[in-house]
Formats: C-alpha cells, structure tokens, sequence
C-alpha cells in the first residue's frame, strides 16, 4: 500500500511554567482547564499524523477526500498548539509598559504604545479566536492581526511575537462575557522579557 510520503515524530505538550498558576486577574482554574485543551492539540496532532501516515495515497478519489478532511483538522490541531505555546510562554510577567527592543519596534510601527494597546485591544474585541501582533518579514514592520480560529488567519512570513487569546474558554469562568477585562488582565500578566528574547531570536531588525 502507498502511503504518503514523510515521517514525523509525535511530540508531547510543553510543561507550563509554575508562575502561569498565580496570574493576577486570570485564575488557576482557567490555566488549568486552558491547558486540558491545549494538551487535547497536542495529541490530536499525533493523532492525525498517524492516520495520515496509513492514508493509500494511490487510491485518488477516496483517499483525497481523507486526506482533505485530515490536513485541514491537522491546520486546526497545529494553530492550537502553536498559538497556545505562544500565549502561555509570555503571560507570567508583570505586565506594563513594553522596555527594549520590543518597544522600540512598536514605538517604531505603532507610534506609542498606547496606540499599539488600544488597536491590539480593538482587534481582540473584534477577532472569534486570537489577535496577535506579528513581524510581517515582507512588509518589515509590526502588525496587529486578526484570527478567528486557530487555523484561521495566519499570515505567512510574519512571526507572532503577541498572541491574545480571546476564545471565550480563555475567561468565560473568571469574567462571563466580559471580554474587555479579561484582554486588560491580559496586558498585566505580559512578560515582556520572553517577547524581547523572541525579537533576538528571530534577529528583527529594530532600525
Ligand atoms: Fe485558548
């Protein structure tokens, strides 16, 4: 039997790290359940890997059909893993004002950071799913995104440096439906260092 073409390994969900438990404005419970869900990714991706591994490829129509509705939950289950290994690595700071070169950059983009807060916080309340402020490699600068799923709408060549979670699971139990507090609780928990490790990582260019 043909089966498709690649091996990949399965990989496990990433630990959290313990200052993730004590956030202020965004309880343990929240993390906890958060994290369930996260963990759900991770192993949906394995999941989907493995059947994709033993789809007959020569088979055509049939097999197109599987393999289409396995690659397009695939986009789902890797989004929710990668977004989420995003949001939970840069909350467990204090928040504040951006220092560095993340805020040079946004300083740069944006104008202030005020500006940068208030267009972010706007695209949260307006997105299904995530906002992210993302390096656009083309464009050479920062910008706030919109997502409604996580596979819906990343932007190619652009590196989230920024990813807001605004899924109603990522505060429905500690805020019900008000969004609005939970994305400024959000900004307080921000660990502006992770970002600025990220900016030198990924060698952006702050000029
Ligand atoms: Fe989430």
């Amino acid at each position: 039997m043909a089966t498709l073409a690649f091996k990949f390994e399965e990989i496990t969900a990433r630990e959290l790290k313990p200052e993730l438990y004590e956030l202020d404005g965004i309880s343990r419970e929240t993390i906890e359940a958060h994290f369930k869900l996260y963990e759900g990714y991770v192993n949906k991706r394995n999941e989907i890997l493995g059947k994709l591994d033993g789809v007959d490829s020569s088979s055509a129509n049939q097999a197109y059909s599987e393999i289409r509705a396995l690659k397009v939950d695939l986009t789902f289950a890797i989004g929710g893993i990668k977004n989420h290994e995003i949001y939970f690595e840069h909350l467990g700071g204090g928040g504040g004002d951006p220092d560095g070169q993340i805020r040079r950059l946004i300083e740069r983009d944006f104008g202030s950071v005020g500006d940068w807060r208030t267009d972010l916080k706007a695209t949260g309340m307006a997105g299904r799913g995530w906002a992210w402020t993302a390096y656009d490699w083309d464009e050479g600068r920062l910008f706030n995104y919109i997502g409604d799923a996580q596979n819906t709408f990343p932007i190619w060549n652009a590196t989230p440096l920024v990813a807001l979670d605004v899924y109603e699971h990522a505060y429905f139990l500690d805020y019900r439906t008000d969004r609005a507090s939970y994305i400024d609780a959000f900004f307080d928990n921000l660990d502006w260092s992770t970002v600025n490790d990220w900016v030198a990582k990924y060698q952006i260019s702050t000029k």
